[in-house]
C-alpha cells in the first residue's frame, strides 16, 4: 500500500533522506515512487519500478516523497506522486483514496481547473490550490480541503518555502523527532525513520502536522485549534530491517517463529487474564481479520471455542457488514493485524466502537490506529516482518489466541509452557537441514502443479487455509483449502490422476475423518502429500511432523509456509514483494 514520507532538518541532505526513507518503506507494496525537494522553488523526481536514485535533485533541507500503489490511474510516472500545484507553489502526496474525487473534479473544470492526470489525488490537489486563492495561509488551505474529501485519506503538502502541512484521516501517519527538534520525519509507519529519531509522534484520524519556519504543531482539523499531540520515546531505534544471512525476508522470518513464540509468552499474565474476564462476560466475540489474518482471527476463535468454552465468530474484515447492527455495548471484538491499519477491519472496529462495543487487538506495528481503537492492546513485538507475505506474524497471532483461550479456560501456565516447547520443537524442525531440503523437494514438484487442493479439519482447517493464501501469494498457483469433511460434497468430482492434494494432519479426534477423505482422494488417482506425525499408505509423499498435542496445529504452519517459500523461489517470483498484494491495505 502507499507510503508517504517526508523531511526536514540541517543534517542530511533532504532527497538522500527521502529516498532511504522510501526504501524502508518499499515493503508495503508499491509500483511507482517519486520525491520532491525545495531549492529555489521545487524539484520533483518520479519514476514507475523500484525506488533508487532519481535524476539528480538539487541539494536541499526539506523534501517530501511517496511510494505508488495504485489505485486510480495506470501506473505511469504522470500519475506517480508527488504532483505540482498549478503554479508550482507546492506539491502533494496522497495515501488512500478520495471517494468523491471525480465529484471534486468535475466542479473544479467547472471553474476552470485543468487536470493532467487519471488520478483522484490531483482533484485534492486542485482543491488546495483552490482555497489557496481565497488568501488562505497553507495551513488553513489545506485544512478547508481536506474537510471536503470522503474516504479515508492521508496527505502531505510541501510548499516552496519549505513548509509541510501533512493531514491523516485513515491510512496511518507519525512523525519522529532527532535530537533537539534538529530534524524532523514524516511517514507512513515508524520503521522508515526509526535509526534517526528520538522521539515519535503518532496523528490520530482528524489530526494535521504542521511545520512552519521552523516550528512543529498538530491541530485538530475539524475545529483548526492546535491540540498538544503526545510524544513518545523512540523504542525502534536499533531494530534491524535487514536480511542477514537469509536470502528473503520471507526465509528469515519463517525462522523467527520459535522467537515470536516466546514473545507470545512473555506478555503479562495480567494482561491475559484480564482480557479472558471481559471475553467471558461478553454477550457476543467476534474475531476479525483480513487475508493471513483472517485465517489467524478464525483460528483464535476455534481455539476459544475449544478451550475457552465461547462460541466465538470469525469474521473476514471486508465481509462483515451484516454483523454491524448485530454488534452490540456488550460485545467484545479481537483483531490479530500485523500492521493494525487495515482499513477493511478498522472500518468495522471503529463502527463496533461507536455502538458501544470492546476492542481487542493483537498488533505489530506500533502506534497503529487498531492499538489506538482499542480498550485491550496487546503488541506483538515480533519485530518488522518486511515480507508482504505474512508467515511469523500469522504464528504469533494464532499463539496469542491459543494463550488467550488457555486464560479463558483456567489454564495460562500451561499454555505458557505448551508454547514454549512448541518454540524448540519449531527451532529444532528448522535446525534440521535435511528436513528442511525434503521441503524443498516437495515444493519443486509441486510448483509444476497448476492447481493445488489442500485438505485439514478442526485444529487444522485454518491453517490449510494459511497454506493456501501463502501458496496464491508466492506461487501465482491455484490452491484451494477444503474442509475435509466437505470434500464428498463436491472438490471430489475433481480429483483425478495428475491432481495434488496437501493433507495436514493431527493425532487428534478429526484425524479419522480426514484420513477418509484422504482415502477417497487417493482411491480417484490425486497424489497426496502427507503433513503427519505419521505415513499413511494413501500418502503417495510423505513429511513427518512433530505431534505436539494442542499446539500441533502452529507446528503444521511451518511445512506449509516453507513450501509456499520454496515453491516461490523455484519459480523465480519476487518472494518479499509478490506481483499485486501490498503490505497492508489501508484503502477499502
Ligand atoms: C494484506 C497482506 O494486504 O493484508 C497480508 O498482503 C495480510 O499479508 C493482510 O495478512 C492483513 O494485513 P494486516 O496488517 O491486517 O495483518
Amino acid at each position: 500500500m502507499c507510503g508517504i514520507f517526508g523531511y526536514t532538518g540541517v543534517k542530511r541532505d533532504a532527497a538522500d533522506a527521502v529516498l532511504e526513507g522510501l526504501q524502508r518503506l518499499d515493503y508495503r507494496g508499491y509500483d511507482s515512487w517519486g520525491i520532491g525537494v525545495v531549492h529555489d522553488g521545487l524539484h520533483v523526481g518520479k519514476k514507475v519500478g523500484i525506488v533508487g536514485k532519481t535524476q539528480s535533485l538539487p541539494k536541499s533541507s526539506v523534501g517530501i516523497g511517496h511510494t505508488r500503489w495504485a489505485t486510480h490511474g495506470a501506473v505511469t510516472e504522470i500519475n506517480a506522486h508527488p504532483h505540482f500545484s498549478s503554479d508550482k507553489s507546492f506539491i502533494l502526496a496522497h495515501n488512500g483514496i478520495a471517494e468523491n474525487a471525480d465529484v471534486l473534479k468535475s466542479a473544479l473544470i467547472k471553474e476552470g481547473y485543468s487536470f493532467i492526470t487519471e488520478t483522484d489525488t490531483e482533484s485534492i490537489v486542485r482543491l488546495v490550490e483552490k482555497k489557496l486563492s481565497k488568501r488562505l495561509p497553507l495551513k488553513d488551505a489545506v485544512r478547508a480541503a481536506f474537510k471536503e474529501l470522503t474516504g479515508r485519506n492521508t496527505i502531505i503538502v510541501l510548499a516552496k518555502n519549505g513548509d509541510i502541512v501533512a493531514a491523516r484521516n485513515g491510512s496511518p501517519l507519525v512523525v519522529g523527532f532527532g535530537a533537539r527538534d534538529a530534524e524532523v520525519y514524516f511517514s507512513s509507519d515508524i520503521f522508515s525513520f526509526a535509526p534517526h529519531v528520538k522521539e515519535t509522534l503518532v496523528l490520530d484520524n482528524g489530526q494535521m502536522a504542521v511545520y512552519q519556519a521552523g516550528a512543529f504543531a498538530v491541530y485538530d482539523i475539524a475545529s483548526g485549534k492546535a491540540v498538544r499531540a503526545k510524544r513518545e520515546k523512540n523504542l525502534l531505534k536499533d531494530v534491524a530491517v535487514d536480511k542477514g544471512s537469509y536470502p528473503h525476508f520471507m526465509l528469515k522470518e519463517i525462522h523467527e517463529a520459535p522467537f515470536v513464540l516466546r514473545q507470545v509468552t512473555h506478555e503479562s499474565e495480567n494482561k491475559y487474564r484480564e482480557l479472558a474476564r471481559a471475553i467471558k462476560k461478553a454477550r457476543a466475540v467476534y474475531c476479525i481479520g483480513s487475508g493471513t489474518a483472517g485465517a489467524a482471527a478464525a483460528q483464535i476463535a476455534y481455539y476459544l471455542r475449544v478451550y475457552g468454552g465461547i462460541p466465538a465468530i470469525s469474521l473476514i474484515g471486508a465481509e462483515a457488514s451484516d454483523y454491524r447492527d448485530l454488534i452490540g455495548p456488550k460485545d467484545l471484538l479481537i483483531a490479530p493485524s500485523q500492521s493494525g491499519e487495515t482499513a477493511d477491519v478498522l472500518e468495522v472496529l471503529e463502527i463496533a466502537k461507536q455502538r458501544g462495543a470492546k476492542i481487542a487487538s493483537f498488533v505489530n506495528m506500533p502506534g497503529s490506529m487498531m492499538t489506538r481503537l482499542s480498550d485491550y492492546a496487546f503488541m506483538a513485538h515480533a519485530g518488522p516482518e518486511i515480507c508482504v507475505m505474512s508467515t511469523k506474524i500469522f504464528v504469533s497471532q494464532i499463539a496469542w489466541g491459543y494463550l488467550l483461550a488457555k486464560a479463558v479456560e483456567g489454564t495460562l501456565p500451561a499454555g505458557k509452557r505448551n508454547l514454549k516447547q512448541t518454540a524448540l520443537t519449531i527451532e529444532k524442525m528448522l535446525r534440521d537441514k535435511k528436513y528442511v531440503s525434503l521441503i524443498e523437494d516437495h515444493a519443486k514438484r509441486l510448483s509444476k502443479s497448476k492447481d493445488i487442493f489442500l485438505l485439514g479439519k478442526g485444529q487444522n482447517l485454518q491453517i490449510i487455509k494459511e497454506g493456501m493464501v501463502k501458496m496464491i501469494e508466492g506461487a501465482y498457483v491455484h490452491a484451494h483449502a477444503i474442509a475435509a469433511g466437505d470434500l464428498k460434497h463436491y472438490a471430489i468430482t475433481l480429483m483425478e490422476p495428475g491432481v495434488s492434494v496437501i493433507a495436514t494432519i493431527s493425532n487428534d479426534t478429526v484425524k479419522n475423518d480426514t484420513l477418509n477423505a484422504v482415502h477417497e482422494v487417493h482411491a480417484r488417482g490425486a497424489s497426496v502429500f502427507g503433513i503427519a506425525p505419521e505415513p499413511e499408505k494413501s500418502f503417495s509423499h510423505y513429511l513427518p511432523v512433530p505431534d505436539s498435542g494442542e499446539t500441533t496445529a502452529i507446528v503444521n504452519v511451518i511445512p506449509l509456509q516453507l513450501l509456499a517459500y520454496f515453491m516461490a523461489v523455484t519459480l523465480k517470483h519476487n518472494v518479499d514483494k509478490p506481483r499485486n498484494i501490498a503490505k497492508s491495505v489501508t484503502v477499502r
